[in-house]
């Protein structure tokens, strides 16, 4: 079983590189632009502010960090406040070892313990990793958007992954 606990600062780092390289060499997130370490501090701190976990998976507490991943307010308006979007990544020299999987479980569990009532992933249409790591947890695909956002000069499909939290 992976290790799971809190962020804290210490993780800035890992969390930085790790975001970057998704923004760099992916569409996972739809970004262009690095982030800073300063940018990832902020964003944690907000977390934290709301109430959001952000999680780190490892082997174990003296192995090295192998992923992270949070959620938080699906859309701003009062109806969602019930529904969250999460987001995990897991660093590419640890992929396919399994922390995927267990760490979106564990935000499954933490977002069902916190009574929130859907949990909603946005991915890129071709984010097959992905896509078939929700479908395994039990998330169902919704209506595929075209061309819902640009990244690196291409238009890119968003799909909506959703599952219910409560029975
Ligand atoms: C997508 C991601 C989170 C998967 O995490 P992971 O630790 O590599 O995946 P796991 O080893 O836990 O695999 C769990 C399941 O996901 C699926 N999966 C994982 N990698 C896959 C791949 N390269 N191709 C197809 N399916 C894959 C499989 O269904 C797998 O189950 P199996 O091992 O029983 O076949 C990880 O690759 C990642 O962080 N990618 C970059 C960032 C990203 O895309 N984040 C998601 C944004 S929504």
């Amino acid at each position: 079983m992976p290790y799971i606990r809190n962020a804290t600062l210490a993780d800035i780092p890992f969390m930085t590189r790790v975001i970057n390289h998704a923004i760099l060499h992916s569409n996972a997130l739809w970004e262009e632009e690095p982030v800073t370490e300063k940018n990832r501090q902020e964003w944690l701190d907000h977390k934290h502010q709301q109430g959001f976990p952000v999680f780190i998976i490892q082997k174990s507490p003296h192995d090295p960090v192998a992923g992270f991943g949070t959620y938080g307010p699906f859309r701003p308006h009062a109806g969602y406040a019930l529904s969250i979007e999460h987001s995990l990544y897991i660093a590419t020299d640890q992929q396919g070892k399994g922390y995927g999987k267990a760490l979106l479980q564990h935000l499954l569990q933490t977002a069902t313990v916190q009574n929130f009532h859907i949990m909603i992933g946005g991915l890129s249409a071709d984010n097959t990793a992905s896509i078939a790591l929700h479908k395994q947890a039990g998330f169902t695909a919704g209506s595929t958007i075209p061309q819902a956002g640009r990244k690196f000069g291409q238009f890119l499909d968003l799909v909506f992954m959703y599952k219910l939290l409560q029975k």
